[in-house]
């Protein structure tokens, strides 16, 4: 059982996700919590990682530790996703084990689904159909480490769950003009076009596709329940259950940041990405868990703190 003295080790703990699951373990209470820099332990490098875990012995691993990226990243560096994804998820789960570790949660992505799910997106709508391609070597990577947690389960009676959140946005996330995803990059777009009085933006696509986005806290909130609640499956969706048109939130983005509403232009020779994508939260919300927090409101929040993340 964990407590508040257990020994929870953080993979990732400087990441969008990583940091808000440190930030929720500190708000709770768990005294115990150990991370490592990058430039200390890199977690591509087996023999490094398995030393750690064999020291540290932690008695739950969180893996938000990823190469993660928006789908221009996605799409041009497929083989650095599916080679340091698996790297790093493999040397974690496999080491993890070999330590001893018999609690664990690897986080994935909601892209792990074919990319003509039929929608809501149920956890067993997973390897039903193609993959959407512009992330599936990410996709791969990541249904492999499902696939490493279950047969970890299954063979040597581990209890590795893996969670999959929607999109994911908030503190700590990722600004890079090339490799962020849609959410942060408007962001960064709007300030832009804030700071230099501009009046239009473009965004990629038609607008018309429909995304789910969870704030950080409310996926971290998820990840330290789950890590407390036993549960029968090993695979549960965490989201919100709504989505909204990229035209929605680039309207509301630019409301909030500008104070007023701009023109969009939408640039349609590039990729949409799939249609729709919401996830089937039902089997989280049996188990007790529903996120809490207001859109809008953590758009607000998530501006307000990129604001002091770009003065760093
Ligand atoms: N962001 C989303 O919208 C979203 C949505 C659904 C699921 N997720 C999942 O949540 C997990 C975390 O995503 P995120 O958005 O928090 O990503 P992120 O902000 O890029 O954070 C990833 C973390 O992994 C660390 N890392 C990467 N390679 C490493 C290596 N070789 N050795 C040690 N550390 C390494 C990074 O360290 P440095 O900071 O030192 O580089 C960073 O702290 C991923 O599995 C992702 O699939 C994210």
């Amino acid at each position: 059982m964990i407590n508040f003295k257990s020994k929870i080790y953080v993979a990732g703990h400087r990441g969008l996700v990583g940091s808000a699951i440190v930030r929720k373990l500190n708000e709770k209470g768990y005294k115990n919590i150990v991370f490592r820099e990058k430039n200390k332990l890199d977690l591509t490098d087996q023999v490094q990682v398995a030393k750690f875990l064999k020291k540290q012995k932690p008695d739950f691993v969180f893996i938000a530790a990823a190469k993660v990226g928006g789908i221009y990243s996605n799409k041009n560096f497929k083989a650095d996703y599916i080679t340091q994804n698996l790297q790093i998820q493999t040397n974690l789960i496999y080491s993890s084990y070999l330590a001893g570790v018999r609690n664990l949660i690897f986080l994935g992505s909601s892209c792990i689904y074919p990319r003509n799910s039929k929608q809501p997106i149920k956890e067993k709508y997973l390897l039903t159909g193609k993959l959407e391609e512009t992330n599936d070597a990410y996709a791969v990577a990541k249904i492999a480490g499902i696939k490493m947690c279950e047969s970890f389960n299954e063979q040597y009676k581990c209890n590795y769950k893996c969670l999959m959140p929607a999109n994911t946005f908030g503190p700590n996330d990722n600004y890079d003009e090339k490799n962020s995803h849609f959410l942060p990059a408007l962001i960064l777009k709007s300030h832009r076009i804030k700071i230099n009085n501009l009046r239009n933006i473009t965004l990629w696509g038609n607008g018309k596709v429909k995304r789910e986005f969870i704030h950080v806290d409310d996926l971290a909130e998820a990840c330290v329940f789950f890590m407390k609640k036993k549960t029968d499956h090993s695979l549960i969706n965490i989201g919100t259950g709504k989505d909204y048109t990229i035209d929605y939130y680039a309207n509301t983005i630019s409301k909030i940041i500008l104070k007023k509403k701009i023109k969009i232009h939408y640039d349609r020779s590039k990729p949409n990405g799939v249609k729709r994508k919401v996830l089937d939260i039902s089997l989280a919300k049996k188990y007790g868990w529903k996120p809490k927090l207001n859109l809008k409101k953590s758009i607000i929040k998530t501006y307000n703190s990129f604001l002091k993340e770009i003065k760093k």
